[in-house]
């Protein structure tokens, strides 16, 4: 199997992460690879904000942990309550990916660009997992004002990036195939 199509297959969500930090050259890879998607246009409509303090991840974490709490849905509210939950489960390093909002298809262009770092990242053999879960976060105004977000742009999702800490290897969740038709 070539290595593009390798990468492709093998990425897992991680969920467990090793402390120590992935090098500066990998996490600039690993953003080179977000930028080079496609965008609708060419608009390029986004920006990425690296989280690598130990403090500011505390704080997220908690914040997303009592938001989650609160929430309607069953689900969130019972992940909330497990003392081991962590939304970026501990990993060293988060990118959070921000949309232009003006921009005509901006969440499918921060998409693309959010995928290709996932695939970069496999191929480094770093850990990585598309977090959702942070919109807790990104709803509160004045915490996402602590981030340094140009004017203009949309926190829309997070990747948290490390070391991959499990013992074994991931089992790739069930594929369904049966969703392509053809019209020839
Ligand atoms: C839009 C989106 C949001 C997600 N949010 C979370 C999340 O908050 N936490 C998490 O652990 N995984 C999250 N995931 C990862 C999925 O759970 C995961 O991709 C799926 O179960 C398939 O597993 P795989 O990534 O190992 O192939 C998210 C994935 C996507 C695309």
């Amino acid at each position: 199997m070539n290595e593009v199509l390798r990468a492709i297959k093998s990425r897992r969500s991680v969920r467990k992460y090793k402390t120590d930090q992935i090098s500066q050259e990998s996490l600039d890879l690993i953003i080179e690879a977000g930028v080079y998607a496609p965008t609708a246009h060419n608009e390029q409509p986004w920006h990425f904000t690296i989280i690598q303090n130990q403090e500011m991840l505390q704080h997220m974490n908690e914040k997303v942990k009592e938001l989650m709490a609160k929430s309607d849905i069953d689900w969130i509210q019972k992940m909330s309550s497990n003392p081991n939950f962590q939304v970026t489960y501990n990993a060293p390093t988060l990118i959070i990916v921000s949309g232009r909002k003006d921009a005509m298809a901006w969440s499918a262009d921060c998409a693309a660009a959010m995928q290709n770092m996932l695939i970069a990242a496999e191929s480094l053999n770093i850990g990585s997992v598309w977090l959702g879960l942070l919109r807790f976060f990104f709803e509160q105004e004045e915490e996402v004002s602590k981030l340094g977000i140009p004017e203009g742009y949309q926190p829309y999702y997070g990747i948290a990036l490390g070391f991959k800490a499990q013992e074994k290897e991931q089992i790739a969740p069930k594929r369904n195939l049966n969703v392509v038709n053809y019209i020839r």
